[in-house]
């Protein structure tokens, strides 16, 4: 059976970019991406799509409406296609058994429910969320239990790599594709045809082919070695605070390394992201319903270090500003969790916001690709206060940095958009209260140069002289 057409349950982060990249590269596969949310799919058939990410609108643009949908009608998107991706979200269950770890699959189940309701002939189901370990099972289970004479499945695990922000272009240029499947004739069979939709762009050489529950650990455990990085660098940025070393250099030291290699060593406020906490919450309850609890503790730890670098740089931002920050008008660019994306998703930025409005700051909110509904939504969360209205007056957003600081006594830099390094800091300078402070959680400023303007600059990884230091010394910061 050659596949024809391609249904993916799903229209977000993961569904939508994946999607259109695969209807970019395979021109005579009709793929047709459904959602339960009607606004979420009038946006993907809208000029404005529902997610920023950098080259999705040209490829889109490409592909809507000649093998490229979107569409509510989840019903006969799934009686047509011979393959379907499973790309609905898995947020990290709010309650019950395994509460604040454990994945929710109630959407991935309620989406399984339904390929078993209305699915006809032979079908290849994928699943593309990140789910734990044996989610494939439960799927089977779900879709075999309700067994229909003339109907057969076949359930791949084919975990996503794309990060936020480069999404395309990890989608076109992937180091790797993992797809597992059934150790069987048929399951073969079926890997061979999702093989053949891959190959169309990746080489075969990059295409690995694993057992379903391989596949589906793996993608959990590059998350957490990704995220371990981060954690570790954290952690020595808190050495390099406390003496003369400088965690640029150090990163730059070890990361020179060729075994070590360079990547995922940028110190920063903390990770966030839809992904890293999840996956290794997920994976540490998965060592603990095994009676792995040393293992659990090594993953959980990972996790740990990244609150504590989180709580760190907010403790940092308030000792610094006398102890106190009780109605301090503080100054906040970026919110999304990473440069290039609008989505906040377990970003840093909320966890200091909350410790600053805890505090009695009023908060001037500037990022370039985040709605103002978004962080309010994320600031009045119950998680984060049990006064949303007090948030409402205590925060307010901003359309651009230039206002966003004015009559300030701080910034603090939560995301490292570029456009934050291009800013006019002469400028901003004159129009904020004094002393003015910087806090720069991403380490992207030019922290010798902010120093000579006036500025008294904090940020992660290395003590600063109060006064500007010598660019000889060669521990500027970079730019
Ligand atoms: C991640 C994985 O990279 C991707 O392969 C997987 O499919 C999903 O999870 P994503 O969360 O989109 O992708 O972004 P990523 O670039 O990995 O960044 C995650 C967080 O780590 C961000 O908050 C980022 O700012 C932070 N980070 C990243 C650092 O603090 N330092 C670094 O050196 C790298
Ligand atoms: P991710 O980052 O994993 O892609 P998102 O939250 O961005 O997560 O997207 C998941 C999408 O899946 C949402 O748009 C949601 O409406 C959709 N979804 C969840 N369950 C179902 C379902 N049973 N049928 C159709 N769509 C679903």
């Amino acid at each position: 059976m050659a596949i024809k057409k391609i249904c993916c349950i799903g229209a977000g982060y993961v569904g939508g970019p994946t999607c259109s990249v695969i209807a970019l590269k395979c021109s005579d596969i009709t793929v047709t991406v459904v959602d339960k949310s009607k606004e979420r799919i009038a946006q993907w058939n809208s000029e404005k799509l529902p997610i920023y990410e950098p080259g999705l609108d040209e490829v889109v643009g490409k592909c809507r409406g000649k093998n490229l949908f979107f569409s509510t009608d989840i019903e006969t998107g799934i009686k047509e296609a011979d393959l379907i991706f499973i790309s609905v979200n898995t947020p990290t269950k709010t309650f019950g058994n395994g509460r604040g770890r454990a994945a929710d699959l109630k959407y991935v189940e309620s989406a399984a429910r339904m390929i078993a309701e209305i699915a006809t002939g032979d079908k290849i189901v994928v699943e593309k969320s990140t789910v734990p370990v044996r989610a494939a099972e439960s799927i089977l289970n779900i879709l075999r239990a309700n067994h229909r004479p003339g109907v057969s499945y076949q359930i791949l695990s084919n975990p996503e790599f794309l990060a936020e922000g480069t999404a395309i272009d990890d989608l076109v240029n992937a180091d790797r594709v993992l797809i597992g499947g059934e150790n069987s004739p048929e399951g073969h069979a079926a890997i061979e045809e999702l093989c053949k939709v891959y190959e169309r762009w990746i080489p075969r050489a990059n295409i690995l082919t694993t057992n379903t529950w391989s596949s589906e650990l793996s993608k959990l455990a590059a998350n957490a070695f990704l995220a371990q990085r981060i954690s570790s660098i954290n952690s020595l940025s808190a050495v390099c605070e406390a003496t003369g070393a400088d965690v640029s250099e150090v990163a730059r030291a070890v990361g020179w390394d060729s075994r070590i290699g360079s990547k995922f060593l940028q110190a920063s406020v903390g990770f966030g992201g839809s992904c890293f906490q999840k996956d290794i919450l997920n994976l540490v309850y998965i060592c603990e319903c095994l009676n792995l609890p040393e293992v659990a503790a090594y993953w959980q730890q990972v996790i740990d270090m990244n609150e504590y670098q989180k709580s760190r740089f907010s403790a940092k931002v308030i000792e610094s500003l006398f102890n106190t920050v009780t109605d301090k008008q503080i100054a906040m660019l970026g919110f999304a969790f990473k440069k290039n994306t609008g989505d906040t998703r377990e970003s840093p930025a909320i966890h200091v916001a909350k410790t600053l409005l805890d505090e009695g700051a009023k908060l001037h909110i500037y990022d370039p690709k985040v709605e103002e509904s978004q962080i309010m939504e994320d600031l009045t969360h119950p998680s984060v206060t049990d006064h949303p209205e007090n948030i409402k007056r205590h925060v307010s957003i901003y359309r651009d940095a230039y206002s966003a600081t004015k009559d300030t006594h701080a910034i603090v830099l939560c995301t490292e958009w570029d456009e934050f390094m291009a800013l006019d800091y002469e400028k901003i300078y004159a129009g904020m209260m004094k002393p003015a402070y910087i806090f720069d959680g991403r380490k992207i400023l030019d922290h010798n140069a902010l120093q000579r303007i006036g500025f008294i600059v904090q940020t992660i990884g290395k003590k600063l002289a109060r006064t500007a230091v010598s660019r000889s010394w060669g521990s500027q910061s970079q730019m």
